[in-house]
């Protein structure tokens, strides 16, 4: 067979073929699949194309003639298919039955809640905010004279070394309680006030009840004649409103450079209610916090007369709320954010 016959033949066999190819493709990307295996690059009509030099020059116009025509041919019939998918989907999307805008929405993602430290600082917050104090903010990092010597602290208290406290490089240091927020309200602050003040504090500790980085919550109140039993009747509502009702609380003596007389607090046990258990060390009581009246030399650092203002201020971590409240044996649980754990507040 001549190069011209073959090329003729080869010609009608594609010619005769390739409607039934396309009708039998599924979709556009099969559609196209078999379009290119035609006309593309490496496509068949572009290999006989290809043989076009070794056909004699005078079958050149013929032959050129009828590649071209069947090349029309299949790109037509690869539109008119392509078309005629388009057509089919935007059908059947028309009759498909109609988006109910109705219908509730779903969540991508479970939406989450505040973290067991944030829920009970800002119950903690409330129920002094019911009892007239104003929230007060201070910032973390702060000066050795505000977290210290303003408070009455001597410049050899242990507190101070580099062993419990962290000093950044510029001579500021992690505030290691919130009470640097007293001395920054009583110096910018005309009495009387109350003030409760929340925030983050800083520890070279770490172990099963301490945290390097722990939450505080410091109150204190600047009025005059202020007394020991108003302390102490702050306290008792406290204790009602967050650990319940009737739980006892009781003032043992203790020492806090800046406060006069200071003491310790302890509740009712929460766990047995007084009758001991291996929480309270059967002793009955919890220690939950320290307080005391506000010493005249906090108030002489701060600008404030001690001859006519009083007041009492306080101090206690949340993590040992949270851990008391909801028996948490381990204050890592708190940082670990595990959601096992964080789920169950
Ligand atoms: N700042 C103390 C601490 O971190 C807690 C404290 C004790 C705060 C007595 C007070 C207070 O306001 O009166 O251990």
């Amino acid at each position: 067979m001549s190069e011209k016959d073959q090329i003729l033949a080869d010609l009608e066999r594609l010619r005769a073929g390739f409607r039934e190819r396309f009708a039998a493709a599924k979709g556009e990307q099969a559609l196209r699949d078999e379009n290119a295996k035609i006309l593309g690059k490496k496509g068949e009509l572009t290999a006989i194309l290809a043989k076009m030099g070794k056909v004699a020059p005078e079958d050149r116009k013929l032959i050129g003639g009828k590649t071209n025509e069947l090349k029309g041919e299949v790109e037509k019939a690869f539109n008119d298919a392509l078309a005629a998918l388009a057509n089919a989907k935007r059908k059947a999307d028309l009759e498909a039955p109609p988006f109910d805008l109705t219908l509730p929405g779903r969540e991508p993602a479970p939406r989450g809640h505040a973290h067991v430290i944030s829920i009970v600082r800002d119950e903690i917050v409330e129920i002094f905010e019911a009892m007239g104090f104003a929230v007060f903010d201070g910032p973390e990092i702060d000066t050795a004279a505000n977290n210290f010597d303003r408070l009455g602290f001597p410049p050899d208290h242990p507190a101070t070394d580099m062993h419990d406290t962290f000093y950044t490089t510029q001579g500021h240091l992690l505030r290691t309680h919130t009470s640097n927020i007293q001395v920054r309200a009583m110096s910018s602050q005309k009495p009387p006030f109350a003030f409760i003040a929340p925030g983050a504090c800083y520890r070279v500790d770490n172990d099963v009840t301490h945290s390097p980085m722990f939450h505080q919550v410091e109150a204190f109140l600047v009025d005059e004649n202020v007394s020991l039993a108003h302390l102490k009747g702050v306290l008792a509502e406290f204790a009602e409103r967050f650990y319940g009702k009737g739980t006892p609380v009781r003032l043992r003596p203790s020492y806090f450079p800046f406060v006069e007389p200071g003491a310790e607090v302890d509740i009712g046990c929460v766990f047995c209610k007084g009758a001991g258990c291996s929480v309270c060390k059967h002793s009955g009581w919890i220690e939950v916090l320290g307080c005391g009246m506000i010493d005249p030399r906090v108030f002489e650092s701060c600008g404030i007369d001690p001859e006519k203002w009083t007041g009492f201020a306080l101090g206690m971590g949340i993590e040992r709320q949270a851990m008391l409240r909801y028996r948490i044996p381990n204050v890592g649980l708190l940082f670990e954010n595990d959601p096992r754990f964080l789920e169950q507040f």
